[in-house]
């Protein structure tokens, strides 16, 4: 063998450890995933596709801020008299973004009452299923 190719030998042999080390990691991160897994799992028992807007509610953890049956909490209004005050389109829109209705009299006063929560935005989950919520809380 001349020096050059010696070279090239060395070469493609650094980058065939290479690869097979690239290969090998691969293989480590999808094996690490049963924990992912579980969670994922874990998330799709908690909302499940043909749940109704009660069980919603209940899964999503609605009720941790708004108290079991929505009667409130100390870190939650009462989720009563809902159809006083909402649409169900008007609804989903809160639902998606509460930020955006902070200017009503109503959440002033929630603002003094529950100063250190904010109620979160579920703007990531599917509408059908915050359009079964709202249509749950406005016939509650
Ligand atoms: C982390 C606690 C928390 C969670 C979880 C939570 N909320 Fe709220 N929610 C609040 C607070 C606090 C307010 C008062 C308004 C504000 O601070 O923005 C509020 C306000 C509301 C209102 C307006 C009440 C009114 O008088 O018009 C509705 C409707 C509502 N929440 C529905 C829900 C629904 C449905 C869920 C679950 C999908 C939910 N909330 C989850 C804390 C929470």
């Amino acid at each position: 063998m001349t020096n050059a190719q010696k070279w090239v030998a060395a070469f493609l042999g650094l980058f065939l450890i290479l690869f097979l080390l690239g290969r090998l990691t691969m293989k480590e991160e999808s094996s690490t995933p049963p924990m992912m897994m579980g969670q994922m799992a874990n998330q799709q028992a908690q909302v499940s596709e043909d749940a109704d807007g009660p069980t919603l509610v209940k899964q999503i953890g609605c009720i941790s801020c708004h108290g079991d049956n929505l009667q409130g909490t100390n870190i939650g209004p009462a989720l009563a008299n809902i159809k006083e005050h909402w649409t169900r389109d008007a609804l989903i829109n809160y639902l998606r973004n509460p930020s955006a209705y902070s200017g009503d009299a109503r959440f002033q006063q929630y603002r003094e009452q529950f100063k250190n929560v904010v109620m979160p935005s579920f703007n990531n989950m599917d509408v059908k299923q915050l359009g079964k919520i709202a249509e749950y809380l406005l016939t509650r």
